[in-house]
């Protein structure tokens, strides 16, 4: 055994792995199609089907997917049960890491980790995790679950089932492509968390709420949760430029901003900036996209730090009337793709991730018996 030699903290710039689901090398490409592309030309069920299977899909192939994630639209009763009794102030992040969890107790499949099996396993996910997310948000509000309808897109038929009313064309096509920008990211740290965990043969669903966890934080996709209140607390166009100049010195980390590996901006915060525009002039208030955009100004002339896709992610859900604390449990009902296709790949050529650690303790040393310590 020799001591490791390299060190990078953060892990910054390591190659921790191989794969073919993507890369951000030369603008983000999911199996070889640019993202921008994507955004354009096809909706979220067909990147979800690219990411899971290899390809896009056939118009059969595609109404095949539809009718599967379509039919697993629903949850077991006892988690039905259990999104009623948690404590109302518990974080939706945090219930649906509980759903997923549960949802591990009753999947047919929940011990087999074939290549087949987590294909059937992540596309019951794509079908159940709305549900939870919508289940328990209506619950919070007193207001009973609307059932899912398996006629609908996983963007439309989401923001269906959270206010009972079918959502108009332009909206479902701005969250639709919210959700193909935040379906995959190579090996983000959610992701790398899910390939950990299945990297010691665990099981799916334990991969994803693990990844859940990690991309809670607000480094990772809590950020998204993050933006309205800096925008609130910059309080508007006539404040904005003190404010975000106060605040970067007091050092404070402005989230939606800067990104470990995009330096020269992150292309899919420019893509969604259109919509969360576009959102914000439908609802006839302009206030926010502008307090955003002389936040940006500064960050860019002081910090040469651009914003990354949980900038205009939160201003968008924000102008479609969304809550904020479901912005990060949006993210995973897209990303759950990714993470899907991540574990599946790992698991088709597995090594165990166990790297080792710089030692920064205490030199050797005896144990003393109890009485001679002082
Ligand atoms: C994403 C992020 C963690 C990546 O950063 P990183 O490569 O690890 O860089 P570090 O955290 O080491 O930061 C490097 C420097 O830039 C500063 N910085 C980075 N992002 C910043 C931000 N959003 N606001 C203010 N300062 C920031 C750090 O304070 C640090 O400054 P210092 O060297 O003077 O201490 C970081 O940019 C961040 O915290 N952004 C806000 C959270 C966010 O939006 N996350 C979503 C990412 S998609």
């Amino acid at each position: 055994m020799s001591a490791p030699e390299v060190y990078s903290p953060g892990l910054e710039g390591v190659i921790a792995g191989e794969t073919a689901i993507s890369t951000v090398e030369g603008g983000l490409r999911y199996r070889g199609y640019p993202v921008v592309e994507l955004a354009e030309k096809v909706g979220f069920d067909e990147v979800a089907y690219l990411l899971l299977h290899g390809e896009l899909p056939t118009g059969a192939q595609l109404k095949e997917f539809q009718k599967r994630v379509g039919a697993a639209r629903s949850i077991p009763q006892p988690l039905k049960d259990l999104l009623k009794a948690l404590p109302g102030a518990t974080p939706p992040m945090d219930a649906l890491r509980s759903a997923v969890s549960v949802l591990g107790h009753f999947d047919p499949e929940a011990e087999d980790s074939s290549h087949a099996a987590n294909v059937s396993k992540t596309e019951r996910l794509l079908g159940q995790i709305p549900v939870a997310i919508a289940d328990r948000f209506r619950l919070g509000q007193g207001l009973p679950p609307v059932a899912a309808r398996a006629d609908l897109s996983h963007a439309a038929n989401f923001l269906y089932m959270l206010r009972g009313t079918e959502p108009n064309p332009a909206e479902v096509r701005a969250f639709d492509v919210s959700l193909i920008l935040y379906a995959e990211h190579e090996f983000n740290a959610s992701t790398f968390a899910a390939r950990v965990i299945c990297s010691t043969l665990s099981d799916l669903h334990s991969s994803v709420v693990g990844a859940i966890g990690a991309l809670k934080g607000p480094l990772h996709g809590g950020a998204n949760e993050k933006v309205m209140d800096i925008l609130r607390a910059a309080g508007g166009p006539k404040t904005a430029e003190q404010w975000i100049r106060d605040a970067l010195a007091r050092k404070e980390r402005v989230m939606g901003f800067g990104h470990r590996v995009y330096k020269t901006g992150d292309l899919r915060a420019k893509i969604l900036k259109e919509f969360a525009r576009k959102a914000a002039e439908a609802t006839g208030q302009m206030k926010w996209e502008e307090t955003a955009d002389i936040i940006e100004r500064v960050m860019a002339s002081e910090k040469n730090l651009l914003p990354n896709l949980d900038w205009p992610a939160g201003r968008l859900y924000h102008a479609m009337g969304l809550e904020v604390p479901l912005y990060t449990p949006i993210f995973v009902m897209s990303r759950v793709a990714g993470w899907g296709a991540h574990v599946i790949e790992q698991l088709d050529n597995n090594r165990l991730i166990r790297p080792r650690a710089r030692y920064t303790g205490e030199a050797l040393r005896m144990v003393k018996p109890l009485n001679e310590r002082s």
